[in-house]
Parts: C-alpha cells; structure tokens; sequence
C-alpha cells in the first residue's frame, strides 16, 4: 500500500520533469521541485529548490534526473537513504546498457546507466524508467528547418525510432510513485509506432498542412551539423552510430506505455497536434 506523501522531482522543468509534477500535483502529492532558476512557474503549491540535497529532509520519494543531478547523483542517493526516504524513481534510457560509442547522450554527460543501477543498489524501492527517444527531440533537431523551409536534412531517411511523448513517460513515472504496481521493474517503454525518419517528416508534414522532404545526409555532415547547435563532435558520431543501427530494422515497441496507463500510447501525430505551435512562425 502505498504512503507517499512527499516527493522530490529533479529536473523539474524539464521535459519529463515539467509534465510528472503537473501530475503528481493533480494527484494531491506534495512536490518539492528542484531547479536552478530562481523563477522556475512551477505549477501553485509546488515547493521549489535550488539543490536536491535541501529538498530531501521529510520526503518520502525522489525523482532522479542524471542529467540535472550531474556530479550530484551519488550524494543525493545517499542523503536520501539517510534522510528516510523510501523510493526511488529513476530516468534512464531504452539504449543503457549498450556501448557507449552508440549512446549520444553520454556525450553530454547523462549517466543513464549509473542512475538505475544505484537507484537498484540502493537497498530502497524502486523503478526504472527506460524511455525511447522522446518526440520533443524531433522538435529540437528540426524545427528550425521545418519553420525556414520544406526541406529536412539529416541522416538515414530509413532509420527507425518509436518515439515516445514526453508527457507518457512523465505519466508512467507518476504510477510508479502512486502505485507500488510498479515496483523492482525496469520499464522499456516506447511509442506505438516504428517510423522511418522519413515517415516522421511525413507525419509532420501532415499535421502541420506543410508538405515537406526528408533529405539524407552524408555521416560527416550530420556531424558537422550536430557541432553547428553545440554538440560535440563525439555525440555527432554516436548518434551516426546510433541511427546506422537502425537503418531497415523497424525499432522495438514495447506497449508497456499502454499497458500500465490503460489508454493507448500517444501517436506521434498526436503529439505533433499537440504541439503545432513548437513547428510553426
Ligand atoms: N531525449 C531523449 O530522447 C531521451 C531518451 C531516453 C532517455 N533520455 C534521458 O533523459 C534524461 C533527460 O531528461 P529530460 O529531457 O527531461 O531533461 P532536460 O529537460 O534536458 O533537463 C531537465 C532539467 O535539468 C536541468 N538541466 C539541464 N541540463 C543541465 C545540466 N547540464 N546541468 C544541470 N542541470 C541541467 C534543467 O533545469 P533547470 O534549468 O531548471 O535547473 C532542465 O530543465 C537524460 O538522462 C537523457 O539521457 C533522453
């Protein structure tokens, strides 16, 4: 039977974080939300902190962000063991456990690997959160193209994703605080659908009323194009590694979104509805 009164969100504002304590919030939980903006909007009632560290004391769960907590991962869990805290929910990745030259977030410093393992070896309850790519990632990587022109370029118009709402993950990351169905689990979850990059374009294509052309790319220049927005060169080519990967293999699609929610997983197009406003003037 779950007790969980108090819960502590890191990456607040995030893409996961923003949507899981609107729910929490909705769900009468009480939210200490961390972030390091001073004027963060959390949702009224929502408790805001700068660090992790002074939101633990009295709290009964913790949300664990790895890239939010960065070098402040393994303090955290450990305060949090000794602050009393009982469970642990932690945001990992689909693609944790394979090699790290085909994990583009390592290059930025995500540690989706550390967090469930130290969530799991942490002697306190826990689940896991293994998202696919989240669907917000097309909207970073192309809406700039797609609000300029009719022509997308990036690599392999062939490789497949299943892309997953942000607000799905979040909504399955609040069952696994308000239910203890949830618990000892590592969850893969994916959207509904395997798309080729160019069905994406397709689909956004048919949302928006804009017709518009997926233009594959040679490897170096989608990895010049990844250093152009602030990548490094290495999460350029991981994520060449990465999409390669998946060139007429049509991605995994677990229905464990669907499964736990008890409503079908948000379609991409879906999605793109419902966030027009990220692809257009
Ligand atoms: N994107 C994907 O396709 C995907 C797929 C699977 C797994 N993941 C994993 O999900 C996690 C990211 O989740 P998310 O997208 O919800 O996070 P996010 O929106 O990028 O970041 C969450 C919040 O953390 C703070 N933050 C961001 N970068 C930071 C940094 N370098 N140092 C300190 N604080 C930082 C920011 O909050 P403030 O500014 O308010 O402090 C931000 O709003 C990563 O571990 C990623 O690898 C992502």
């Amino acid at each position: 039977m779950v007790t969980l009164n108090t819960v502590v969100i890191t990456g607040a504002t995030g893409n996961v974080g923003k949507p899981l304590v609107a729910e929490l919030v909705a769900a009468g939980i009480e939210v200490r939300a961390v972030s390091r903006r001073a004027a963060a909007g959390f949702p009224p009632g929502v408790t805001a902190f700068r660090s992790a560290l002074d939101a633990l004391p009295g709290a009964d769960a913790v949300f664990l962000n790895s890239r939010a907590l960065g070098g402040g991962l393994e303090p955290t869990i450990a305060a949090a063991r000794e602050a009393g805290v009982t469970r642990l929910v932690a945001l990992s990745a689909i693609n944790a456990d394979d090699d790290f030259a085909r994990q583009p977030s390592r290059f930025r410093g995500d540690r989706n690997r550390e967090v469930e393992r130290l969530a799991v070896d942490s002697g306190l309850e826990w689940v896991s959160l293994r998202p696919s790519v989240f669907a917000s990632n097309f909207a970073g990587m192309w809406a700039h193209q797609i609000r300029t022109g009719d022509v997308v370029v990036g690599p392999y118009a062939k490789s497949s994703t299943a892309p997953i709402a942000d607000g799905d993950i979040a909504a399955v990351g609040a069952r696994a605080f308000l239910t203890d169905c949830l618990l000892g689990r590592r969850l893969s979850l994916t959207g509904p659908e395997a798309l080729t990059n160019e069905d994406l374009i397709g689909v956004l294509g048919g949302v928006l009323g804009h017709e518009l052309r997926y233009v594959e790319a040679p490897e170096d220049a989608v990895r010049q194009q990844f250093q152009h927005i602030g990548f490094s060169a290495e999460f350029g080519a991981a994520y060449v590694a990465l999409l390669s990967e998946t060139v007429d293999r049509p991605a995994l699609i677990t229905h464990d979104v669907e499964r736990i929610l008890g409503r079908p997983a948000t379609t991409f197009s879906q999605w793109v509805a419902e966030h027009r406003s990220l692809f257009t003037n």
